[in-house]
């Protein structure tokens, strides 16, 4: 009796000890997404410090060669307070990248949002003045993009200053009331003289949206016409698996490459729920945890065509990074309804490939 027990319980742990490899073996024998499109673009990962030090690196190392710090560049954690710069963060990020042999992409010099409260303001406590905003943006421009020179090879130099609403050109925002759409030019001008061998982009989203790009290839079109050095444009690709068609995507990427400037995907995700824009409370009728079989169909088949389009469009697209690492990471598992997660990355919260990550895989040998 104790002899079956005992051999029981030796059989029952040696099945236990195969499953708990096959797990570890499924995630090691997977192909490395990095070297399977290392002919075509670089595969990116935005992350925070904290990342750097938790059980995700096995999948940054193995799957990723290039990095984009997703908050601590941002103009209200770098430079919180006038002449105080926080580089702890970033400089993290830097060396890791270097010890890692990873690229680096700085995001973002100038946006309009998460900005520090002290910006905006003059020393009267009211509205800063033109002149003083234009100073204030050169010298942050100037320490941040000269700290990293060598480091960063891509700056994100503006994010998101198109307007969405098809009737206005560019989006209203304290740098554009104060100072007047020439601030533009001059933000890529001094990243430029900051660090001359960065290459220096223009990030947008909604990039599907015919109107939108219409104006963003304008803007950059006028740019490269009056002489302002800039050398790409970053699609962020924030989609939801209800909404990307092929046919948009690739009229997207037509028009985008025949600018002739170098394309980034900056910020891809692509959410199981439909997109909404503004931030709203959970409802009864919220899913909040499935990942339903329909979910998981649909977003293969997504991943699946984007890639192809990518691929299709390597000449031109030079980086794709995913915004976060896994599902466990995403921002949007916060956005736009708190308390609802979500599952827009090819990882899962175990930080198990997804069978989408086989879809995108599929992808690599394609042209
Ligand atoms: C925008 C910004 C990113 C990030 C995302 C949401 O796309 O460019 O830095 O804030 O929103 O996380």
């Amino acid at each position: 009796m104790f002899l079956l027990s005992r051999q029981l319980t030796i059989s029952l742990s040696i099945l236990w000890m195969m499953a708990a490899a096959n797990l570890v073996a499924k995630a090691d024998t997977i192909p490395s997404l990095g070297h399977l499109y290392r002919h075509k673009f670089f595969i990116g990962a935005s992350v925070s410090p904290s990342n750097l030090r938790s059980e995700a690196t096995r999948l940054l190392i193995k799957h990723f060669n290039s990095l984009t710090a997703e908050n601590v560049m941002k103009m209200g954690l770098i430079h919180p307070e006038p002449g105080r710069y926080d580089w702890s963060g970033p400089d993290s990020i830097a060396a890791y990248a270097r010890a890692h042999g990873m690229k680096f992409r700085g995001h973002t010099l100038v946006w309009h949002k998460q900005t520090p409260d002290w910006l905006f303001r003059g020393s009267d406590g009211g509205t800063v003045s033109r002149e003083e905003l234009l100073k204030r943006l050169r010298e942050h421009i100037f320490a941040v993009a000269g700290r990293y020179r060598g480091r960063v090879y891509a700056w994100d130099v503006l994010n998101e200053a198109i307007s969405d609403d098809p009737g206005t050109f560019y989006t209203r925002t304290p740098f554009l009331d104060i100072c007047g759409e020439e601030f533009i030019e001059q933000v890529f001008r001094w990243a430029h003289e900051a660090d001359p061998e960065a290459l220096l982009f223009y990030n947008d989203y909604r990039e599907t949206d015919p109107v939108k790009r219409r104006k963003i290839i304008q803007m950059v079109t006028r740019l490269r016409e009056k002489g302002v050095p800039i050398h790409g444009i970053g699609l962020q690709c924030h989609w939801s698996i209800y909404s990307l068609r092929e046919a948009e995507l690739e009229a997207c990427l037509r028009d985008f490459a025949a600018t002739g400037l170098m394309l980034h995907i900056t910020e891809l995700d692509l959410s199981v729920w439909p997109g909404e824009p503004e931030r709203r409370a959970l409802r009864p009728s919220d899913n909040v945890n499935a990942y339903t079989k329909e979910h998981a169909e649909k977003q293969d088949a997504i991943y699946g065509m984007i890639f192809r389009s990518f691929v299709k469009y390597s000449d031109v697209i030079q980086s794709v990074t995913f915004w976060n690492i896994s599902d466990r990471h995403s921002w949007l598992n916060e956005w736009p309804v708190r308390g609802r997660l979500d599952h827009p990355l090819l990882f899962d919260r175990n930080l198990q490939p997804k069978s989408a990550f086989r879809k995108v895989v599929e992808q690599a040998g394609n042209k």
